[in-house]
């Protein structure tokens, strides 16, 4: 789904330029520097960059170091610091995470959202643009300008520890969900999104090389990345700790003055990830690296000294401080002030809940053992360690401080009604816990991950050890299976799992992530059938682990190839678990129609659909394209674009979905240009990858 705000300046200014080239989109011209200006600061840039001049020119040169770094290794006033300079007005960046809410480094509790795997699961950009804007509203709150997200790292394998702090596997979803969050976000402080790039290993994050061809990195690592600079706005990237194809993130002068600033017109700032990000004094700032965080090791006095010496003109100095500079006064004057009077608001643990409802996916339900009735005689037994757990993800950099999260068991006992439902603590599985799992009509096993599994790395779990549910929750739905055959899985996990031994034996298996502060209360509403399950797979469940790339997170060197998630599995032919893209609901929908619309800028895609069950739903329509992949390989498919769509029951109702020609070109590494290849180029429409509905061919 294209995202085409008429309130984001730059949409305006792009607009503007459609004329001459299609802004925004690979291998189109980039704006002019002053068009680049007035959409990051608005209309008084002229006036901004005026006032910059002054302060340079009043400032020693330690005193615009000083601005170039945080000065703290431990938060300071619940934040992440730059220096201030008050007599020069210079108030400095209050800095802090994150992806699923205010962190907790700010000292203060703050809304748990759902992670943003579990967000990526929603397929709905507004709900995105809107979660952005509660976290912003909350960093406001706390008296905080700066925000460390979203983290915008392509899913490679999952298990990655990090993988539900990222929207998904595939490049064009990631890049309209992380622009909607960066554009909602940034109506109260500018976001930093992170990390740039081929961040997607923990445990060996600190030293590994990535080592990937131009045309990986700039299709499917990087248009994402693009997007949220020149549609969303961004005001900041950080760099990776990795390396990518040998040179350290924070020095990548490729990545950061070539690609980033060069060809896609970036004016805002780029900040080093923390404490083991930076390396080398002339190395960052001859690369672009604007601010060292989270205290100075390269910059600071080595910095002071460098330039004194002579290995370091000024004249770089100065230009990072103009950007810092930049980015503090502009973004001071384009967001508003907080609208809350305090975190964790009623109306904001409500939209959590919201979001968790959307974001969770019912992937099997055989003999309808879902909805679960109410009745007086129906016994409910729920296991599971982690079906009494607080368990809202990651307790690295995205934690978050909840004051009371909404177990499971606590969210389905509140929503039993006439039901009995017992709870069975693992610790307590003697001969009743056997006889109240035996008798029920209905098993709810929650199984999956916590923070002891998987997370960041050095700080937290980092990588997960294997794919499969760890031992404790096999023996668990072993016993269970064994006692009583109603047995609804509900996984909780930041990717996917394996499913051997216990996938056949479930009656119904929901994907429920980690569900934010009322995720217990969401699962509830979808499991008793108050509201309908709508969420999609935004990566693959893959069958078995071999099917997929190799995970290493061990090697100091690692090759990403062209191929990953459903593009992988599609082209090695491998069946896929559960497909990208994939979700039930209690109601069916059919796809009755396509019209296809090729123009000189775009394709429009046409898409009629019709609820045809019995209760309201949502249907998520995605649109992917075979390219003709004889000049230059392609993958089967590629997700080009989607939109959900609402409907009542036998309710009909059309999805409009625009593909830019530019979209569909791919990278000539011998032209070093992006090319559309001439041909064929199927498009396919349906609810998943794997089930395409419909389909047509267009010649371009
Ligand atoms: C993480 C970043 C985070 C930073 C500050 C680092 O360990 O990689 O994503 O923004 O810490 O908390």
């Amino acid at each position: 789904m294209r995202q085409r705000p008429s309130s984001n300046p730059l949409w305006l200014v792009c607009a503007a330029l459609l004329v001459v080239a299609a802004c925004g989109d690979d291998g189109a011209e980039a704006p002019t520097p002053d068009a680049r200006l007035q959409a990051f600061c608005g209309v008084d840039y002229a006036d901004v960059e005026a006032g910059i001049d002054a302060t340079i020119a009043a400032l020693s040169l330690e005193e615009k170091v000083s601005l170039m770094h945080g000065f703290s290794v431990i938060p300071d006033r619940g934040a992440w610091r730059t220096t201030a300079l008050p007599d020069q007005d210079i108030a400095g960046f209050a800095m802090l995470d994150g992806p699923r809410g205010l962190s907790r480094f700010s000292g203060r509790p703050g809304t748990a959202f759902p992670v943003a795997m579990a967000r990526g699961a929603t397929w709905d950009i507004e709900m995105e643009r809107e979660v952005g804007r509660w976290i912003g509203d909350e960093l406001r709150f706390v008296g905080a300008d700066v925000l460390l997200a979203p983290t915008v790292n392509i899913l490679r394998h999952p298990r990655w520890g990090r993988a539900q702090e990222t929207y998904g596997e595939d490049t064009m979803h990631m890049g309209a969900f992380g622009t909607a969050f960066v554009q909602g976000a940034q109506e109260h402080v500018l976001t930093v999104i992170k990390h740039f790039a081929a961040n997607s290993i923990e445990d060996t994050r600190l030293e590994v090389d990535v080592e990937l061809s131009e045309r990986t990195l700039r299709e499917i690592y990087l248009p994402h990345f693009r997007r949220m600079v020149q549609e969303g706005g961004a005001g900041g990237v950080m760099t990776s700790y990795n390396k990518i194809n040998g040179v350290w993130g924070s020095e990548h002068t490729h990545l950061i003055r070539d690609i980033l600033r060069g060809e896609w017109g970036f004016v805002g700032i780029t900040v080093s990830d923390f404490t083991w990000g930076t390396h080398d004094t002339v190395r960052a700032i001859e690369g672009g690296l604007d601010i060292e965080m989270q205290y100075p090791q390269v910059y600071g006095e080595p910095l002071v000294d460098a330039v004194n010496a002579g290995d370091v003109d000024v004249a770089l100095v100065d230009e990072a401080v103009r950007r810092i500079l930049r980015a503090e006064r502009c973004f001071a004057s384009r967001t508003r002030d907080t609208t809350i009077e305090r975190t964790e608001s009623e109306a904001a643990l409500d939209f959590a809940q919201q979001v968790a409802r959307q974001s969770m996916v019912l992937l099997k339900n055989s003999g309808g053992v879902l909805p679960i009735e109410r009745r007086e005689d129906v016994r409910i037994a729920v296991v599971g360690e982690l079906a009494g757990a607080e368990n809202t993800g990651d307790r690295g950099s995205s934690a978050v401080n909840s004051r009371d999260v909404v177990t499971f068991v606590e969210g389905l006992e509140a929503a039993a009604g006439d039901a009995t439902l017992a709870y069975i603590d693992d610790s307590v599985w003697d001969d009743d816990a056997v006889e109240a799992v035996g008798v029920a009509d209905v098993v709810i096993a929650v199984v999956g991950y916590d923070e002891g599994q998987e997370g960041e790395g050095q700080i937290a779990a980092g990588d997960r050890d294997s794919m499969m549910l760890p031992e404790r929750d096999l023996d668990l739905l072993a016993d269970v299976m064994a006692l009583n055959e109603q047995v609804v899985v509900v996984y909780v996990g930041g990717s996917s799992v394996l499913m051997d031994g216990w996938q056949d034996d479930a009656d119904a298996i929901v994907v429920a992530w980690y569900a934010g502060v009322r995720g217990g209360d969401a699962l509830a509403e979808l499991l008793f059938g108050d509201a309908n399950f709508s969420g999609r797979l935004p990566i693959s469940f893959a069958a078995r682990e071999s099917d997929l790339p190799e995970f290493d997170n061990e090697s100091l060197t690692v090759q990403y190839g062209y191929y990953h998630g459903y593009r992988h599995l599609q082209n090695e032919g491998h069946q896929a678990l559960y497909p990208f893209g994939y979700g039930l609901s209690y109601t069916s929908f059919s796809y009755d129609g396509m019209r296809v619309a090729a123009g000189a800028e775009a394709v429009t895609v046409e898409v009629d659909v019709t609820n045809t069950g019995d209760v309201p739903g949502a249907e998520v329509v995605q649109v992917y394209v075979g390219a003709p992949g004889v000049v230059a390989e392609r993958a089967p498919r590629d997700l080009r674009g989607f939109t959900r769509l609402e409907l009542e029951p036998g309710e009909s109702a059309t999805a409009t979905i625009e593909l830019t020609i530019d979209e569909l070109r791919y990278f000539d590494e011998a032209a070093s240009d992006w090319a559309l290849e001439v041909g064929d180029y199927h498009i396919d429409a349906g609810p998943n990858v794997r089930d395409i509905m419909l389909t047509e061919v267009i010649s371009l």
